[in-house]
């Protein structure tokens, strides 16, 4: 049994793994994609993180997996069809890291509206630009939550101190007791694009999300509104948002996530520059205390499917 992680997971994870399975062989590299389709032929069992796309190509290859396991939520980087037509078991850990997604999430907002960032920019050229930087106060603002699962709900939890209003779509109904019990009101995805004053989302990237943030919901949007996005890129429509910052009608974007990453063409590094812009690169999970809980997680599952194949 070869078991190799191509993207590392936390120590303690690793070191239950092997004490779990000692007979199996198990290696830890990140090979690029056309290291990994050579080597790949011989795992049975395949642990990626977001790093590592699990593509048709690399599926095709790997002609003695069984097993491919994703360190976090996200599938969107596993070929799911390839998969399941080579007979590949696909295993994640959704919610391990949800807690920490959520407290960027948050983050984003308080440096958005008080200029974290270009306070700090600027104090370091030397610069007191203490009137530009006047900011807004949580409180009292209507918070949108697109997507209410497990991190929707979280970043709930977390603004309950700043008394918001919350509203939430989802495109599940949310039980009545549900709403009362997270003190949110579920509302259609465009009273939601009409009334929040920060708008954060946490859906996956499919055919029906791609763009689901695009010039027609920016028209809709409040003035002066925020958006944050530490779901997946490609959600945003990052030219409309560039266009809607540049006119001033989006007050702030968080972004921990891009259409393509790391973000490297022109638009993107424009988006990137703008001085109402808080970016990170792909870190929402990357906590110390997530990661550990979605590696041990995931070994659990590992070891269970393992002993049993
Ligand atoms: C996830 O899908 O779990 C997150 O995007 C975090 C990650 O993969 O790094």
């Amino acid at each position: 049994m070869w078991i190799h992680i191509n993207d590392p997971l936390a120590e303690e994870a690793t070191e239950k793994l092997k004490k779990a399975l000692p007979d199996a062989k198990i290696t830890i590299e990140h090979f690029d994609k056309d290291i990994l389709k050579e080597k790949v032929k011989d795992f049975d069992v395949l642990i990626i993180r977001s790093a590592t796309k699990a593509t048709k190509e690399i599926i095709e290859s790997g002609k003695k997996l069984k097993l491919i396991a994703r360190a976090g939520m996200g599938l969107d980087n596993v070929d799911l069809d390839a998969a399941k037509e080579h007979n590949i078991k696909v295993i994640n850990t959704p919610g391990a890291n949800s807690l920490s997604v959520a407290e960027l999430v948050v983050g984003y907002i308080l440096s958005i509206y008080r200029h974290l960032v270009t306070g700090t920019v600027t104090l370091r050229e030397g610069k007191w630009e203490k009137k530009k930087l006047k900011g807004y106060e949580l409180s009292g603002k209507t918070l949108g939550i697109v997507g209410f699962g497990h991190i929707g709900k979280l970043v709930r939890k977390l603004v309950t101190g700043f008394d918001m209003e919350v509203l939430v779509f989802d495109v599940f109904e949310i039980p009545e007791e549900v709403q009362k019990e997270h003190n949110v009101k579920q509302v259609s995805f465009e009273e939601l694009i009409k009334n929040s004053d920060i708008i954060t989302l946490h859906v996956p990237l499919n055919e029906k999300t791609k763009h689901l943030i695009s010039e027609n919901e920016f028209e809709m949007m409040k003035d002066n509104v925020i958006i944050i996005n530490a779901a997946r890129g490609g959600v945003i429509d990052e030219k409309a948002l560039l266009k809607y910052l540049e006119n001033g009608k989006v007050l702030g974007a968080g972004l921990d996530v891009f259409e393509e990453e790391p973000p490297t063409s022109e638009l993107q590094l424009k988006l990137l520059k703008h001085p109402m812009v808080v970016a990170t690169p792909h870190i929402g999970a990357t906590t110390k205390e997530a990661q550990r809980r979605v590696g041990l997680e995931l070994v659990d599952k590992i070891v269970d499917i393992v002993k049993n194949m």
